[in-house]
């Protein structure tokens, strides 16, 4: 019971940075038009957005670093278990009822390219601590019908009607062509692509016309409705020991400023185009993110007329 709570505590923490992003871009998310004129009014608030989320690091440290020890700041790695080889493995919890998820997928022709990157960058400091996303499951998080914070519980038939409801809504939104902004490591240690539109649907339009279709999801949904962002690994715990010796918070700082420096300078404008929503019930706590149970309903966008 204590460790159901301690892992929904941890949702809601990862969650949190967003949060309060939302509540800051929201008052004026009604005013941003979803035409073609708005692109660089939009891109700048992402810009800045994406700004504010680097900043989260310098502002809180690494409390990842802290393995969770105290109860002020959990660590991601509470999630997670060491198995008899050493290697680490999600302790995954039922979602209950299962979380009901609209995410953009970025196929495996791009993802698999950047943790192709991303690996050889960060294994030799954290060989066993640390989660990659799985390559297969890129994905934007885009609108829930339910989440874990307000549970929108659904029989089998609505659950059929809502995904019904979503291809119809698919079928009208344009492929995305994306460029990585830059990556961000956040305090609780997710390593984030952070995304830039340059033509396609944009993600508010996704989101308003995901929110129209969907009368009854969560009115607070979990990111700012102008994030495009992509978790792609979670890191654990402290770097090797052999590797250095990070005595103060400004030290591990700064470690962790020139390792995500390093990232950018290998993936900064890396481009992708997005053609998949997906429509997933995550029957575990963070499913999509660690390998869980679910069902996934794969939807085109068609960029048809309506
Ligand atoms: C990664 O995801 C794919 C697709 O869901 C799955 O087949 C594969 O087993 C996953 N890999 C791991 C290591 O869980």
């Amino acid at each position: 019971m204590h460790h159901s709570k301690t892992v929904a505590l941890l949702w809601l923490t990862s969650a949190l940075l967003f949060f309060s992003l939302f509540q800051m871009a929201r008052r004026d998310s009604d005013k941003a038009p979803s035409g073609t004129g708005s692109v660089i009014p939009i891109r700048d608030r992402r810009s800045a957005l994406y700004e504010k989320m680097a900043g989260d690091l310098d502002e809180k440290g690494p409390l990842f670093l802290n393995h969770g020890h105290t109860s002020q700041s959990l660590s991601l790695s509470d999630i997670f278990t060491v198995k008899d080889d050493g290697s680490v493995a999600p302790v995954l919890k039922a979602a209950n009822p299962p979380v009901r998820a609209n995410v953009l997928y970025l196929s495996t022709q791009y993802s698999v390219r950047i943790s192709e990157v991303l690996k050889p960058i960060l294994d030799p400091y954290f060989d066993k601590f640390i989660w990659f996303q799985n390559s297969s499951l890129y994905h934007f998080s885009m609108f829930h019908a339910s989440h874990h914070i307000s549970p929108v519980p659904a029989t089998q038939d609505e659950i059929e009607a809502e995904a019904a409801t979503v291809r119809a809504v698919v079928e009208g939104l344009c492929p995305l062509k994306i460029v990585l902004d830059r990556v961000v490591l956040t305090s609780t240690g997710v390593l984030l692509g952070c995304w830039q539109v340059m033509s396609g649907s944009d993600p508010m339009t996704v989101r308003a016309k995901l929110r129209t279709a969907l009368p009854r999801a969560p009115e607070k949904q979990l990111y700012d409705v102008a994030i495009l962002h992509t978790s792609f690994a979670r890191l654990l715990g402290e770097p090797k020991a052999s590797s250095m010796v990070l005595s103060s918070t400004l030290d591990q700082i700064h470690f962790f400023h020139e390792l995500v420096d390093r990232i950018n300078k290998e993936l900064q404008g890396f481009e992708a185009v997005v053609t998949e929503l997906w429509y997933v019930e995550e029957f575990d706590v963070l499913a999509l993110a660690l390998n869980g149970r679910m069902k996934v309903r794969k939807f085109q966008l068609g960029c048809s007329r309506h």
